[in-house]
């Protein structure tokens, strides 16, 4: 099991969605791309070539690339991208994971269709932490296009407006039923009855938080992200783009045909409401054959929040609790105290060619009013090799300027600055953040993803954070640990975790409308002048600038 060697070749292939014949991204000619699997301990070499038109890089989300910086994947921060005919191996070892993670392009919105499952099992013999599934299914969910995605994206940066909503949900690359043209090739997932299954549901939409059930059927959460999480019962989920969340699902229906539906929660700035579902079918072996549609094993859609429903994700979101309390890694005294202030708003026209946005403005995303800009040069590369202009470090720990941050904001407080900023750690020190939403647009939701660390949400709430009294209710017991914060519309999130992994780690929100309008920022931490020794040379095969 040690040294698992693949290799991914990104290439154009054509797909039929939706009625229509379509060229897109792939890896190795499948969409979604292959599912990796790997035991804690494994070491993962993966040949990436790149058969595109385009660059590319592929990112492995979740993974903590302790002492593997150069395999992280984002483009321009660790690396710069593989080039049509050229390949790239990443090579990292899986240190104390387990669950359900992903990987996928990290390079503008190639994502959109280039990405699959990552799942990493316990040691051989290490069994789960929960009863035992007799069936596991990796369930992906994700966004479709009619249009060509770095089209749509190019067209969004040059007006400096919202770009085209998604023209279907997905789930494991399949639109389902209730979709033109697409029941035949609706993904089905079959049970025995009695059988339990554990349902490893990843989110991997571009732009849009999606709620899952399934019909008649209640679902145990188990985990989330690379954590094992205490069980707990629910009727739906709701799942941020970036994050993974390992549901238990009990096969003890009458055996028919269940549907399992995925939906937009809280949809993206500047979209009308889609009220579009995707679906799948868990269908029981014991369905006689012949049994048709309409008949009584026409599937039933199950019941789904209202996408505007924040009250109830909340108490869905606010049940996660950490499975391991007693080997408590919660940082309780905090070195860095930051405060970023996150979130959507308008610019004036400058940095744009054209104005498109509301009122002859452009979008613009920012943290602390930082507009971040992709350099052109890999900044882990600049830090190694000692080149300037690529960075600056003046990344500010608390806003430039406080105002009520979730209240009705006048847009004159908010011109945001760009630059590529980030901000230093000190190897080992104790972190928290507060990220806190803003109404400068509007209030919406954040998944906001950390490469190279699973921190602790301490706490969350909606409105602004009171650092005088929310503190005080801080989960340091057993708080939730993960990859990416779902931070609440119009509300805060505090994370801790200690900056363990030298390295620069790029912070954003998945959603990848706002990141490429500037929502992200890097840190980088650094072990003193010893930094250069616990980040090895990069590999040879590194791509150029
Ligand atoms: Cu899943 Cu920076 O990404």
């Amino acid at each position: 099991e040690n040294g698992k060697g693949e290799s991914q070749t990104v290439q154009a292939s054509m797909v039929k969605r939706l009625c229509k014949a379509r060229t897109i991204l792939t890896v190795n000619g499948q969409f979604p791309g292959p599912t990796l699997e790997a035991r804690d301990g494994d070491t993962l070499v993966i040949k990436v070539i790149n058969r595109a038109l385009y660059n590319v890089t592929l990112h492995w989300h979740g993974i903590r690339q302790m002492g593997t910086q150069w395999a992280d994947g984002p483009e321009y921060i660790t690396q710069c991208p593989i080039q049509p005919g050229s390949a790239y191996t990443y090579r990292y070892t899986i240190q104390n994971q387990e669950g359900t993670l992903w990987w996928h392009a990290h390079s503008r919105w190639i994502r959109a269709t280039v990405y699959g499952a990552l799942i990493l099992y316990p040691k051989l013999g290490v069994p789960y932490p929960f009863p035992k599934p007799n069936k596991e299914f990796p369930i992906v969910l994700g966004e479709w296009w009619d249009g060509d995605i770095l089209a749509i994206m190019r067209q969004a940066l040059f007006t400096g407006n919202a770009p085209n909503v998604s023209d279907a949900y997905t789930i494991n690359g399949q639109p389902g039923d209730l979709y033109r043209c697409s029941s035949l090739d609706t993904a089905k997932f079959y049970v025995d009855l009695g059988d339990r299954v554990l349902l490893r549901v990843i989110n991997a939409a571009l732009n849009q938080q999606l709620l899952f059930a399934v019909a008649n059927h209640m679902l145990t959460v188990v985990g989330a992200d690379s954590a094992y999480h205490k069980p707990f019962a629910t009727s739906f989920i709701m799942v941020g783009p970036g994050q993974t969340t390992d549901v238990l699902l009990t096969a003890n229906q009458l055996p028919g045909r269940y549907y399992m539906a995925a939906q937009a929660y809280a949809t993206a700035q500047g979209a009308p409401f889609d009220n579009t579902t995707a679906t799948a079918i868990l269908e029981y072996s014991s369905v006689p054959c012949g049994a048709k549609k309409g008949s009584i094993l026409q599937p039933i859609l199950p019941q789904l929040p209202a996408y505007n429903d924040s009250a109830t994700v909340f108490a869905f979101t606010s049940q996660f609790r950490s499975l391991s309390s007693s080997n408590n890694k919660v940082p309780t005294i905090v070195d860095e105290n930051l405060f970023f202030i996150v979130g959507l708003g308008l610019v004036n026209c400058a940095p744009s060619p054209t104005c498109q946005g509301p009122n002859g403005t452009r979008f613009a995303a920012s943290m602390n009013n930082v507009s971040f800009v992709l350099p052109s040069r890999a900044i882990l590369q600049a830090y190694y090799q000692n080149i300037p202009g690529v960075y600056t470090t003046d990344f500010p720990p608390v806003p430039p300027m406080q105002f009520n941050y979730t209240g009705n904001v006048p847009r004159a407080l908010w011109q945001p600055t760009f630059g590529t900023k980030v901000y230093k750690l000190k190897f080992r020190s104790a972190v928290q953040i507060v990220l806190q939403d803003t109404a400068i647009f509007t209030t919406e939701d954040h998944p906001v993803h950390l490469h190279g660390y699973q921190f602790f949400i301490v706490g969350q709430g909606f409105g602004n954070f009171n650092p005088s009294t929310d503190p005080a209710n801080f989960n340091l017991i057993d708080p939730p640990e993960r990859n990416t914060i779902d931070v609440p519309v119009g509300g805060w999130a505090a994370i801790r975790f200690v900056a363990d992994n030298p390295g620069v780690w790029l912070m954003h929100c998945h959603i990848d409308t706002h990141l490429t309008w500037g929502f992200a920022m890097c840190f980088l931490v650094e072990n003193g002048p010893g930094f250069l020794q616990s980040v090895g040379a990069p590999p040879l095969d590194l791509p150029p600038c």
